[in-house]
């Protein structure tokens, strides 16, 4: 009947047709060009049978498992800005297929059979009924600006309309949230929730023999924005509190997506529906032929599916999953650990050297449920099967048949050691091995094992329940089967996991250290110690930079880098000083501020620990009025040092992967997310690669060879390439 290849035209007797989109040639639909065009012929088809009055009502719906996953992102994160006039122009395509269907006078239902995300939920916003089939997986919303976009499909204009400025703006749009069914019903995204996919199609036959003409709310005489608009005087005097949080939000970091969203909605507010189409594609145009776009794009989708999917992961070796797992160690790690397994349905024994230690741990996670429960994201069933998972034990005899153990005692290796030799014996005789350290060499520690090939480094971060990357490391021993089996154990537990190679600091702590020391370096030269807050926060930095050392204690890094040099001498090596290092060293040994643990560090702290305002000393000691960097120079020092650091980690074979390196740069250590990660920030910086690497010598001139940028980065430069190609 139907040409298109994209969408299924099913017509019944009584006229009702069924849209369903089924992309042949992938997993998922999205709006590429096939479907752009496909979309079009069938709303006109739709529009023809309505006007020769053989059109009872529409039901769009999917073949696949999710509903439609939303724009093509190949296409928009290759998009430039000589690309402009064809990105607005394919938006506008969108939009104005979406609007013929909405006004088509008959009744159209989404019956959105999984998730609807983004350009997913756009086209069941343009239905005028649209019920959910409540499944685990599925996920509605609108995240674009995650990836810095906008909903360019009509999702701003229409969730405006639907909810007003500012709950569409705070639920839905400036955040990017995904809900659950169950939430997305709450919060009027959807109209009904179904169980079976019969119910599904039962129930959009029902709701269009109900409502034989209805119209979208904007369409009707009269229509007003719920909430008002910046023409409505009680709105107009609360607006300006909206750039001004959210300048406070982004601390000055280039976002834009966040600020296009604003200004989309705010304006295209003020206009009819079709005026606001089309400046709601101006700003999307705008976006996706941006810098920050294409990185965001490629580190938080790209990069990141091909790291879950497996790219780092022996692709020989059978899947495995984890029954029964060991956590040694029940203080904060082991706790956040032990509950991440249990909340994946793992068994798991959490010991420490006492009982009472041990059900401290197991404490951790009643208090995590009891917020989960009363927050209604967790029901007492739930929170009572998650807990029966968790036995605390302080007795090795108990971890008899664990198939896995993940250990999590003192940093100190003679421990690490002697615990291992107390479970080795007992628990499955093929147990995945692993260790939580975040500093000891995993070859080191596997000296303290038999089985060592099955040894590897599991690196959490903290806080477990919030962070959901996984670094691990493989040790100089480690064998192909353990690390395929602790990539399926992180991705069991629903983690994004990194591999890369043993080393100091692995690849996460090493980079970050770059990042604390060139803050803390700074210092050392004098600059004003609040320029050097701001300048992290503005380069988009979660932390800003001295109050992190304050967190992570000054001496931990400093035992750790006294450690490595005296590794380096030892082995006959020279060791280079960074200018950060006698800074710390003042600050512990003339000063004895330690950090926030120790009650002082470069802040000041309260007696509950409360961070108050940065130590006045800093200035007398260190400050110097004459020294005037360029706060331009501040903010690149920092993402500077972290890139050229990851590309020496890639030189060296730490790191194995690019994708590895941005994802684990945004999503452990709080590189920012608007540069799409650690390599993929010199992909874009200006000039690319060759850009970076002129600019990165002219920071070596200025503040030290520590900037100079490494072969591997002159290679890719003088060949015109990028780390990604
Ligand atoms: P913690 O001090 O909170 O907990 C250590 C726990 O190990 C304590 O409960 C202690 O009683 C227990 N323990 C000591 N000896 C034991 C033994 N023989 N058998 C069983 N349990 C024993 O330390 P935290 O912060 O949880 O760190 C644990 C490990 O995780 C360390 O190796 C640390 O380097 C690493 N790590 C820490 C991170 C952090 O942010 N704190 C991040 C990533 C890794």
């Amino acid at each position: 009947m139907s040409d298109t290849t994209t969408i299924r035209w099913e017509q019944d007797q009584d006229g009702v047709v069924t849209l369903v989109l089924d992309d042949p040639t992938q997993s998922v639909n999205t709006m590429n060009e096939a479907f752009t065009a496909d979309f079009e012929a069938v709303v006109a088809r739709l529009a023809g049978l309505a006007a020769d009055g053989g059109l009872r009502g529409v039901v769009v719906t999917s073949a696949k498992r999710t509903f439609f996953a939303g724009g093509d992102l190949r296409m928009l994160s290759a998009a430039r800005p000589e690309d402009a006039a064809a990105v607005f122009e394919k938006s506008m395509r969108i939009k104005r297929a979406l609007r013929t269907l909405e006004t088509l006078g008959r009744p159209v239902v989404a019956a959105v059979n999984g998730s609807a995300l983004g350009g997913g939920l756009e086209l069941a916003l343009a239905c005028h009924h649209r019920i959910a089939l409540d499944t685990p997986a599925s996920r509605i919303g609108l995240p674009e600006v995650t990836l810095g976009l906008l909903p360019g499909g009509g999702g701003i204009v229409r969730t405006v309309r639907l909810f007003g400025i500012t709950d569409a703006l705070l639920k839905f749009l400036l955040e990017g949230r995904q809900y659950r069914p169950a939430q997305a019903l709450e919060h009027g995204l959807v109209h009904e929730l179904v169980d079976t996919p019969e119910e599904l199609s039962a129930r959009a036959r029902a709701w269009i023999e109900a409502n034989p003409a209805p119209v979208q709310p904007w369409d009707v005489k009269g229509y007003r924005i719920p909430g008002g608009t910046p023409s409505t005087p009680a709105f107009a005097a609360n607006l300006p509190a909206f750039p001004a949080n959210l300048r406070k939000q982004l601390a000055g970091a280039p976002y834009p997506a966040p600020r296009n969203v604003l200004a989309a909605a705010v304006e295209s507010a003020q206009v009819d529906v079709d005026t606001a189409m089309v400046i709601e594609a101006r700003y999307f145009t705008e976006l996706a032929c941006g810098q920050t776009g294409t990185n965001m794009i490629q580190a938080l989708f790209f990069d990141l599916q091909a790291v879950n999917s497996g790219a780092g992961r022996p692709a020989s070796v059978e899947k495995r999953t984890v029954r029964k797992v060991a956590v040694l160690g029940a203080g904060m790690m082991g706790a956040g650990i032990a509950h991440a397994c249990a909340k994946a349905g793992i068994e798991v024994l959490l010991k420490d050297v006492t009982i009472e230690a041990a059900e401290r741990g197991k404490a951790y996670s009643e208090g995590l449920l009891a917020k989960a429960v009363a927050r209604g994201r967790s029901t007492g069933a739930q929170r009572d099967e998650l807990l029966a998972r968790i036995t605390p034990t302080a007795e090795a005899a108990d971890l008899a048949g664990c198939d896995a153990v993940i250990e999590a005692v003192f940093e100190n290796p003679e421990l690490k050691h002697k615990v291992f030799q107390e479970i080795e014996g007992v628990v499955a005789p093929d147990a995945l091995l692993c260790s939580n350290t975040s500093t000891l060499p995993i070859g080191l520690l596997a000296e303290g094992v038999r089985r060592t090939a099955d040894f590897i480094g599991l690196h959490f971060f903290s806080p477990v329940d919030r962070m959901r990357l996984v670094e691990i490391i493989r040790g100089p021993q480690t064998g192909d089967e353990a690390l395929a089996r602790a990539f399926d154990l992180v991705r069991q537990i629903g983690r994004t996991p990194i591999v890369v190679n043993d080393s100091r600091g692995f690849f996460t702590s090493r980079v970050i250290g770059q990042f604390v020391n060139e803050g803390v370096a700074m210092i050392g030269e004098g600059v004003e110690p609040a320029s050097v807050e701001q300048a992290a926060a503005q380069a988009g930095y979660p932390a800003k930079v001295l109050s992190l050392l304050d967190e992570l204690t000054l001496t931990l890094p400093r035992r750790i880098r006294d450690e490595y040099r005296r590794a380096v001498e030892e082995a006959g090596g020279e060791w280079t000083a960074h200018p950060a290092d006698a800074v710390v060293d003042r600050m512990v040994d003339e000063f004895g501020r330690t950090g926030r643990s120790g009650g002082a560090g470069f802040y000041e702290y309260d007696e509950n620990g409360v961070r108050g305002r940065l130590w006045p000393g800093l200035r007398e000691h260190f400050t110097r009025a004459e020294v005037s960097v360029p706060f331009e120079d501040l903010k690149e020092r920092m993402l500077f040092s972290e890139a050229l650091d990851s590309v020496r980690c890639l030189e060296e074979g730490v790191l194995t992967s690019v994708a590895d390196a941005n994802v684990g740069s945004i999503l452990g250590i709080g590189f920012p997310a608007w540069t799409g990660g650690v390599l993929q920030y010199i992909n874009g910086y200006p000039g690319g690669p060759a850009g970076f690497a002129a600019r990165a010598r002219e920071l070596a001139a200025a503040y030290g060879e520590r900037f100079a940028p490494p072969a591997l980065l002159e290679r890719i430069a003088a060949e015109g390439r990028t780390f990604t190609d």
